[in-house]
């Protein structure tokens, strides 16, 4: 089978963690295909902040409440931001790029979640956005998008079948 239709189909989001730190390398790799996923226009609004330190690490799980615990046991997390006036379409911009970090990490053998910022709340009240920018300083006209988690999974989840998920999905020709 080809290989990436694979990766494709075994792909899961994965929350534990063992607490092996990751190889510069592996994290490289995943910043480049954040790096070269497509944009807009090619405008590429996004920018990543890469967290290793545990204390802040820690501290990033109070961007949520409960979805974002999985950052305790994270060896990394990168978080995806994007200057907001450099087009309109950067939402998506982020979530393309998000969605090749994910798939990178899983074929290198590491464990990924997408931990949803934008239109979030923080444990504290404030905007995630908000609360992210008090921790790690990025400027007022930068939104985050999402955070993704990475660390060596200590946990296997099976792939879908693909007739489950599937069913109902695709029209051909006509709704
Ligand atoms: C836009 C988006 C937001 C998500 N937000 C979170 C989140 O905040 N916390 C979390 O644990 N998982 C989050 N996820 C992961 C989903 O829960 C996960 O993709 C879904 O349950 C399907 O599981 P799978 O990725 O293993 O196929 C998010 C995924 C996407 C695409």
């Amino acid at each position: 089978m080809n290989e990436l239709i694979r990766l494709l189909q075994t792909r899961r989001s994965i929350r534990r963690y063992t607490d092996e730190k990751l190889r510069q390398e592996d994290i490289d790799a995943v910043l480049s295909a954040g790096l070269l996923s497509p944009s807009g226009k090619a405008v590429r609004p996004w920018e990543f902040i890469v967290v290793q330190d545990k204390e802040t690490l820690k501290k990033l799980t109070e961007a949520r409440t409960g979805a974002a615990n999985m950052l305790s046991e994270a060896a990394c997390a990168i978080v995806v931001v994007a200057d907001t006036d450099k087009t309109d379409v950067w939402c998506e911009d982020c979530s393309i790029t998000m969605a090749y970090m994910h798939l990178a990490a899983h074929s290198l053998g590491l464990g990924s979640c997408w931990i949803q910022m934008r239109c979030r709340e923080a444990q504290n009240g404030q905007r995630s956005d908000d609360f992210l920018r008090g921790v790690l300083g990025f400027p007022a006209n930068y939104s985050a998008e999402a955070i993704l988690s990475l660390g060596v999974p200590a946990q296997q989840r099976d792939p879908y079948p693909l007739p489950d998920i599937g069913c109902g999905k695709v029209h051909f020709e006509k709704y």
